[in-house]
């Protein structure tokens, strides 16, 4: 089918790829001219494990091109996704400007039926105000239907989990788009469900939220454990093995972050409350996420006492693995908090750094994780990636002015890193 992606971030970008690599017709349209010729040049302007080969091969075989042009975009397609940002107001509520300034272009650039589809995270009700916005731009006064059809897709695994998603939700106001949406989305092979367009919309929030939930909750279990002795991942395995449970996303860390966690729990107790429910149940899982911090924070100064002018070493940078996204990361208020204390910190990510270097100043960034630690007096683990599992440990512990390694994620054997003659502190263990 020809579709087009409004938006080239993270979300529209992989969609606009996957759609591509299934055999539809793509074009990806962004207002930022800069980052269209980036993409018109082969480059790709985020760090996504496998998008780069996948945009290369549909550009190559004339299935994916780029454009600053919303309405030659229009003009060529049947179906129009809307991938643009959603950020978050100081109130926690989401601004949707953006969304709304697509919704007029593309009423603009309408001759024809159209199908415009939210995938951006959004509000219950967005849909209907988009709807509204196009009816009321639209010159040419042509038929065209609004759907939701809410992204699902983790950072770092996004090609993955769009290539072989859970679910396909697509929400709709009537009928009649159905057979499009289903013929764009029958190459994935997933369970496909149909619901009111609301219903769409508030499965995205609820799923977010309710992960984050699943976190906040492991995390306060980790709290049990490290004051009774217990360990964690033995308690989250057991209860993972329920399978009403499960034991995905019961890994206890110094906190979750991202651009969607934080964002969406704000936004859907800000939505709850307009409609008149107090959700006080995400403001606790964002409390606990709030206090998961501030407790590792106590005890790097309880293992250090002053941290004025200790020299700690911290791996990790990006929000967690596989990614140079550093929005609302852990890591990174980890650094400011250490910083703030007095603390001198050498750092490093294997992907995040140059997106760092503007939120985190005065430290030393340092291209070699095995490096990190020379003259520290303790090493922080902030970012779960699978590549500091490798640390050369021997090598690190006699670098360091005393083997001290606080880890955030759990990353590794409490047993075997104190036969190392580490003083070794993680997460609920
Ligand atoms: C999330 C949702 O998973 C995805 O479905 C949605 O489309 C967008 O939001 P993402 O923000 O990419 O995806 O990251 P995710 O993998 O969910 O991790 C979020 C945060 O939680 C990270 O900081 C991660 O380190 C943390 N986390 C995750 C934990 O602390 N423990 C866990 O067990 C899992």
């Amino acid at each position: 089918m020809k579709l087009t992606i409004i938006g080239t971030g993270y979300v529209g970008l992989v969609t606009g790829a996957c759609f591509a690599e299934v055999g539809h017709q793509v074009i990806c349209v962004d207002s930022d001219t800069a980052k269209v010729k980036l993409l018109q040049d082969g480059g790709i302007p985020i760090y996504e494990p496998g998008l780069d080969e996948l945009v290369a091969k549909n550009v190559a075989a004339s299935r994916l091109s780029f454009t600053s042009s919303t309405a030659e975009a229009v003009a060529r397609s049947d179906v129009i996704f809307i991938g643009v940002p959603t950020p978050p107001l100081p109130d926690g509520s989401v601004d949707l400007s953006f969304i709304e300034k697509v919704a007029r272009e593309i009423a603009a650039a309408m001759t024809s039926y159209k199908i415009v589809v939210d995938k951006s995270t959004v509000p219950v009700r967005t849909g209907n105000k988009v709807a509204e916005t196009i009816k009321r731009y639209c010159k040419a006064q042509v038929d065209f239907d609004v759907v939701s059809n809410p992204e699902f897709l983790r950072e770092g695994f996004a090609v993955e989990d769009l290539m072989k998603p859970d679910r396909i939700v697509i929400g709709v106001r009537s009928q009649r788009p159905v057979p499009a949406m289903k013929e764009i989305f029958a190459p994935f092979d997933a369970p496909v469900i149909v619901t009111d367009i609301s219903s769409a919309e508030l499965i995205k929030h609820a799923s977010n939220s309710f992960l984050a939930l699943k976190i906040s909750y492991i995390n306060a279990i980790s709290a049990i454990c490290e004051a009774t002795g217990a360990n964690v991942q033995e308690v989250a395995n057991g209860m993972g093995m329920d399978k009403r449970i499960g034991r995905r996303f019961l890994d206890a860390s110094l906190g979750f972050g991202g651009s969607c966690f934080p964002k969406d729990l704000s936004a859907f107790i800000k939505i709850s409350e307009q409609v008149g429910y107090d959700f006080g149940l995400l403001k606790e899982v964002q409390r606990i996420n709030a206090q998961q911090m501030d407790r590792f924070v106590k005890k790097i100064i309880e293992t250090l006492w002053v941290l004025k002018d200790k020299k700690i070493g911290v791996l990790g940078l990006a929000f967690k693995q596989n990614t140079d996204d550093v929005r609302m990361s852990p890591a990174i208020e980890l650094c400011q908090r250490l910083q703030k204390e007095g603390a001198l910190l050498r750092v490093h990510d294997p992907q995040a750094m140059e997106k760092a270097r503007p939120l985190l100043q005065g430290v030393t960034y340092v291209a070699d994780m095995n490096e990190v630690a020379e003259g520290c007096d303790a090493l922080v683990i902030a970012t779960e990636w699978e590549a500091f599992k490798k640390l050369d440990l021997e090598r690190v512990r006699k670098v360091m002015t005393h083997p001290i390694l606080l880890d955030g994620r759990n990353l590794f054997d409490v047993a075997e890193m104190e036969r190392l003659g580490f003083i070794y502190k993680s997460i609920g263990r």
